[in-house]
């Protein structure tokens, strides 16, 4: 049958391949941000004026060269650019699943383990449930702790008493990060390891096996742990009082 150009290079920009290798890279982008932001919040138990200067070192970074809040803005572009790339690729991807599962209304085809014909298999309902989680408490922790717009415990003016002010007395935000972080942790243990797969680099015949399985797991520990460290801190042990 004869294709045009323009549908061949579409259809090779859209393949599942390309998709998969999009969310791969998008995906290792974000883990890089986290490492980084992580680390960042952890100057949070050096004190108010370790945190405030790091989080000004990161708007003055590179002047006169850069303009203020230059290299951040690259962060941000980096980021929305990662973000959308990983959420088309896969709501395109689980459609196409659902399309060649043969799911007819909302059920697939009925096996041993699913008799009702609905299949949720850990990754699954981790990677989607998580995902949309993940994408919600994005929203929230912007207008929390970057616009301060939503501020329970009161407004601040640096970003060491917003995020302080978040956290002194309001077990209810910390609730809602300690979900979030919760479902990044499950995000990123078989996200991680599926990134590096999907890239060629596991050769293992069984996911036990794979040297990648135990590094995901204590990558996401790592993350879960150090983001909730500073709120716990703060709500529990007075940090910052
Ligand atoms: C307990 C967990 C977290 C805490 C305490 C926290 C803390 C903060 C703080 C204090 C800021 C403002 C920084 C500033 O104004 O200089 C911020 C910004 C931000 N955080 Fe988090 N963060 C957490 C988890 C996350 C996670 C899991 C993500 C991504 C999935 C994330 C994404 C962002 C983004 C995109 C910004 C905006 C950066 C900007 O453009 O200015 N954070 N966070």
């Amino acid at each position: 049958m004869a294709t045009t150009r323009s549908t061949k290079s579409a259809s090779v920009i859209t393949s599942t391949v390309a998709l998969k290798s999009a969310m791969a890279v998008s995906g290792l982008i974000m883990v890089g941000y986290l490492i980084l932001h992580m680390y960042g919040n952890l100057k949070a138990f050096a004190g108010a004026d370790a945190f405030n200067e790091y989080a000004h070192h990161l708007r003055t970074f590179g002047l006169p060269f850069l303009p203020y809040e230059g290299l951040l803005w690259v962060v941000r572009a980096v980021l929305v650019v990662a973000v959308i790339l990983h959420a088309y690729a896969a709501i395109t991807l689980w459609r196409r699943n659902r399309r060649a599962a043969g799911y007819v209304g909302n059920t697939r085809y009925q096996t041993k383990q699913h008799k009702r014909g609905r299949q949720r298999s850990y990754a699954s309902f981790t990677m989607r449930w998580g995902g949309l989680t993940i994408a919600l408490f994005i929203v929230f922790h912007i207008l929390n702790l970057t616009t301060n717009t939503i501020h329970p415990g009161g407004s601040a003016d640096t970003p060491y008493g917003k995020l302080h002010n978040s956290f002194d007395g309001q077990p209810v935000v910390w609730l809602v990060y300690v979900v979030a972080m919760i479902a990044v942790g499950f995000h990123l243990a078989h996200g991680f390891w599926s990134a590096l797969t999907t890239l060629g680099q596991n050769f293992s015949p069984t996911r036990k096996a794979s040297r990648w399985t135990g590094l995901a797991i204590a990558l996401a520990a790592i993350i879960t742990i150090g983001f909730l460290a500073p709120p716990t801190a703060i709500l529990f042990f007075g940090l910052g009082d």
